[in-house]
């Protein structure tokens, strides 16, 4: 099945789990129907049972989404931290967004999380999530998909509103889920659900309060699967370029800094699985940052709304380019070359840089 306006395959939609579930239902009322005949009951039963197994062995991998480029090059565009309701320039930054996108046409829209401030949403019903995404990105040339994961701010708040597809019925471009896989043919990415990592939420929320409800049966559990089944779908992946997304830092001379549960856990799985990009949001800034060892190469893209903070480590190992303001990345990709680009607030270019692949081979 392929929609016609953004051209990605909805059979890993979460919208068609929540279609099969609704068909097993049905199929259960049938079963205790004593007015339904036998054999009928039986097929029901078995299909039920069938269902039920689909259901738990997908449960035990990420979900992948196939998202064709039907062209030689994948283009995609990248915010993070970005919504108050178009304060904090946020509104200017989405002008400029549709403007390059227009230029860029981009195949979709990639958001690193803090998706809505300062406590995520607090249900489906949210007017944030018109007032501070549907109401903001309204140029022609940003009506895609839009790929989201979650950040720390959304976590604040009502984390299934903003996992759920009523928000896709409201706009059709969103889709947020925890952990899943985007394959984009060119390159596939590999959304991190990266909060849950963060010890600092669970040992120092402060006053406030997070929604771990989902994060089962326990945390450590919860972490140690999502990097098994992560680093297993690396493995497998045979895509020409590996993207890994989560909303925390890597590596980052701003603010935040390194985020050293991450760099601790995932960053190996990352360079053993020859990943070319992580790219992050977190720190309200875009920065580039090379790996010392390996291909890796971290992108921050946090500049979608407030930033402007002042503070940051101008000496960072690594450091390539580094802006305080708000701003976006683009990202151009081949089979053998990738260009990635910063843009400011004003769509002006402040940061332009390229890799072959015939040289990260070497
Ligand atoms: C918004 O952007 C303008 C430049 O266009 C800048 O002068 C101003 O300080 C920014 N405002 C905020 C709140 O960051």
């Amino acid at each position: 099945m392929k929609d016609e306006a953004t051209g990605y395959s909805i059979e890993n939609h979460p919208l068609m789990e929540s279609l099969r579930q609704v068909e097993t239902e049905e199929c259960l009322a049938g079963v205790l129907d004593p007015m339904k005949n036998r054999s009928m009951a039986a097929l029901c039963l078995l299909l039920a049972a069938t269902l039920a197994l689909c259901l738990v062995s997908t449960l035990a991998k990420l979900q992948q989404i196939d998202h064709p480029v039907n062209s030689d090059s994948l283009r995609f565009l990248v915010i993070g931290d970005w919504g108050r309701k178009g304060q904090y320039n946020q509104s200017k930054v989405a002008l400029q967004m549709g403007r390059i996108a227009e230029e860029l046409e981009p195949d979709f829209i990639i958001s690193t999380g803090d998706n809505f401030y300062g406590s995520g949403l607090t249900g489906t019903d949210d007017p944030a999530f018109e007032e501070s995404f549907s109401k903001i990105y309204t140029a022609n040339s940003l009506q895609k998909q839009w790929y989201s994961v979650l950040g720390n701010h959304d976590y604040r708040g009502d984390v299934e509103a903003q996992l759920s597809p009523v928000l896709t019925n409201i706009d059709h471009r969103w889709l947020c889920m925890r952990s899943y896989i985007v394959n984009a043919e060119i390159a596939e990415i590999f959304f991190v659900d990266t909060t849950p990592f963060v010890d600092k939420y669970f040992t120092h929320p402060g006053h406030h309060t997070y929604d771990w409800s989902a994060i089962i049966p326990t945390r450590e559990k919860y972490m140690s699967t999502l990097l098994k089944d992560l680093d297993s779908a690396l493995k497998e992946s045979t895509a020409k370029w590996k993207i890994v997304v989560g909303h925390h830092t890597l590596r980052s001379a701003g603010q935040h800094g390194d985020t050293q549960e991450l760099v601790k856990d995932l960053l190996p799985i990352l360079k053993a699985d020859d990943v070319d990009l992580y790219i992050n949001g977190h720190d309200h800034l875009v920065q580039h940052i090379s790996s010392l060892d390996s291909k890796l190469q971290y992108f921050t893209s946090g500049g979608g709304s407030k930033a402007w903070r002042g503070d940051y480590d101008p000496e960072k190992k690594g450091l390539k380019f580094f802006y305080d303001g708000q701003g976006f990345m683009t990202a151009e990709m081949t089979e053998t070359d990738a260009e990635i680009i910063f843009y400011d607030v004003s769509g002006s270019v402040l940061y332009k840089w390229s890799v072959s692949k015939a040289y990260t081979a070497m």
